[in-house]
C-alpha cells in the first residue's frame, strides 16, 4: 500500500531545486538554456534517463518471482518520484519550443504523468499489504471488483502510451543528435 504522499513530496522538493538553478542559469546567461547546449542538453540527458528508470524499474521488480530486495511500495513511490522529476528536467530541456517530433515526444510525456495520476488514485483505493498484495479492506466486495476493472482498464492505456513515448523520443533523441550535436 502506498502510504501518505511522501513521493509527491520530495518531486515537488526537487521541482523547486531544479527550477532555482535553472533561474540561475537564466539570470547569468540572460537568455533561456537551448536544448542543444551544455545546461538545455545535460537536463534532457538525465531527465530522460530518469524516464527510462520509470519505465522499467518497477516493471521488473514487480515480475521478479525471486526478488526480494526492497518493498514493491517503495519501489512504486521511487517510480511515481523518477516519473515526476525525469518529465519536469525533459520539460526545461525544451527551451519551450514544441515544434515537431520533439514537440509530440513532449505531448506524450504530459500525458502519461496524467495517466500516472489517474492510475496512483485508483491503486490506492484498493487496500494492499506494503507489497503490494491485494488484502480485505474497507471496500465492499462490488466497489472492489469496480476498482479492479478501472485498475486494468488503465493499465491497458497507460502502457501503450509509455510504448509510444518511447518509441518517438528515441527517433528524436536519434534525430537531435545527428543533425543538432554531430552535424554541427
Ligand atoms: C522524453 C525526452 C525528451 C523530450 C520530451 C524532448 C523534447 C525536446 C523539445 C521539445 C525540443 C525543442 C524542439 C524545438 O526546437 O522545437 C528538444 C530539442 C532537442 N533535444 Fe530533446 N527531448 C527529450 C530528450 C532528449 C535527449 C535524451 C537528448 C540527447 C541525448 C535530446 C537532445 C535534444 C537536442 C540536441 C535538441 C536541440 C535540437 C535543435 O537545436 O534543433 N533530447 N527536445
Ligand atoms: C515518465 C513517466 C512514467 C512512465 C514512463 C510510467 C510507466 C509506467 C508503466 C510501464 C507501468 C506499468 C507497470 C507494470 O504493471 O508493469 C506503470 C504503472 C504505474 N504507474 Fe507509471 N509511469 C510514469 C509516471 C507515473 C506517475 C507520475 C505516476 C503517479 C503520479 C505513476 C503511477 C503509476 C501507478 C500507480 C502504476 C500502477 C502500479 C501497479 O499496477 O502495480 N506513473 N507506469
Amino acid at each position: 500500500m502506498l502510504r501518505g504522499n511522501r513521493e509527491l513530496w520530495l518531486a515537488f522538493v526537487f521541482g523547486i531545486l531544479i527550477t532555482g538553478i535553472y533561474i540561475a542559469v537564466v539570470f547569468f546567461t540572460r537568455e533561456i538554456p537551448a536544448a542543444s547546449e551544455l545546461f538545455g542538453h545535460s537536463i534532457g540527458i538525465f531527465g530522460f534517463i530518469l524516464m527510462l528508470m520509470t519505465e522499467t524499474l518497477y516493471s521488473l521488480r514487480k515480475r521478479s518471482r525471486s526478488a526480494s530486495w526492497g518493498r514493491m511500495s517503495t519501489w512504486l513511490q521511487f517510480h511515481i518520484f523518477t516519473g515526476l522529476v525525469g518529465p519536469y528536467m525533459v520539460l526545461l530541456h525544451s527551451s519551450w519550443k514544441f515544434n515537431g517530433l520533439a514537440g509530440v515526444t513532449t505531448l506524450f510525456t504530459i500525458v502519461i504523468v496524467i495517466s500516472g495520476f489517474i492510475g496512483r488514485y485508483i491503486y490506492t483505493r484498493i487496500p494492499r499489504t506494503l507489497d503490494g498484495l491485494e488484502i480485505e479492506g474497507t471496500l465492499s466486495e462490488a466497489a472492489l471488483r469496480q476498482a479492479r476493472r478501472l485498475m486494468s482498464l488503465w493499465h491497458t492505456i497507460h502502457i501503450p502510451i509509455g510504448m509510444a513515448l518511447f518509441i518517438s523520443a528515441f527517433v528524436h533523441v536519434g534525430a537531435a543528435l545527428y543533425y543538432a550535436t554531430f552535424l554541427k
